[in-house]
């Protein structure tokens, strides 16, 4: 693990590998080392760059503001860190969002996007009233009843049936999430733009991955995302939830190492 100091906040990262660089952007209220099992079967090949957000993991969380521009110019900052000119921009959910912001700001920097459960519409006025629920209940009694909200929701009923070590590591990712970091990145989400038009602008290869039961963005936004972007290709994971990274890594990494090839 290492730090740096970006924008004024102290960040943690994980950088393994040579090769492409790929910057892997965590979801909501988790933090890089849910993408462990891709850094470590794709830093062979590729140079992995793992990032805690704001607010998340081991980075610093400052009582602050939070929204999908900061998060995006955070990690421009980081690649500036790195000597990194362009990377492959890669999103889980909420990092997903990340990932547009960072199109729409930094796009010469991308060479390719690979969104992993993720949607481009904003939040629907009862989505924003969920996020104002979540962040209250967050201020009042911490992450524990915010782990056990989001659980059923990242991993499949059978995930969470007969792999209680995957549920543990979520359980705990979650649990030692700042509430400042989960309030904000509610906020963020909540006042975050349409980036449906944004799909028209973006001419980078581009990958969609979706896990076939997920139900907080669903396969028919990953079709939406992969019809509208030219040339991208969807790749839908049988068994698998909304984390489909540490649900089913086997499929997610064939499908990331296959969309790398086709890079060279
Ligand atoms: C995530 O998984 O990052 C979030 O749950 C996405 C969302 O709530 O919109």
């Amino acid at each position: 693990m290492a730090k740096a100091t970006i924008q004024g906040i102290e960040l943690a990262y994980t950088d393994q590998g040579k090769g492409t660089p790929i910057l892997l952007i965590h979801g909501f209220p988790l933090n890089r080392s849910m993408w462990d099992p891709q850094v470590e079967a794709l830093s062979r090949d590729c140079r992995m760059i793992a990032v805690d957000l704001r607010g998340h993991g081991e980075s610093e969380t400052p009582l602050w503001r939070y929204s999908m521009d900061i998060f995006a110019d955070d990690l421009s900052s980081l690649l500036n860190h790195l000597s990194i000119d362009r990377a492959v921009i890669a999103g889980f959910s909420m990092g997903g969002y990340v990932a547009f912001a960072f199109y729409r700001r930094h796009r010469a920097r991308v060479q390719g996007l690979i969104l992993v459960d993720t949607r481009p519409q904003p939040d629907s006025p009862e989505g924003q009233q969920g996020r104002f629920k979540m962040a209250q209940t967050a201020r009042k009694e911490g992450a524990h009843p915010i782990a056990e909200t989001m659980l059923p929701k990242l991993l499949s009923e059978k995930t969470r049936q007969g792999r209680t070590d995957t549920v543990d590591r979520v359980r705990t990712m979650i649990t030692r999430t700042d509430r400042i970091g989960i309030a904000g990145d509610l906020m963020a989400m909540a006042d975050r733009p349409d980036s449906v038009p944004t799909l028209d602008e973006i001419k980078c290869p581009t990958l969609v991955i979706v896990g076939e039961q997920d139900g907080l963005t669903p396969p028919a936004d990953a079709k939406l995302m992969a019809d509208r972007i030219e040339g991208a290709k969807l790749v839908t994971i049988p068994d698998a939830a909304h984390l489909t990274p540490l649900e089913q890594p086997e499929a997610v990494n064939r499908a990331i190492k296959d969309f790398l090839k086709s890079l060279r």
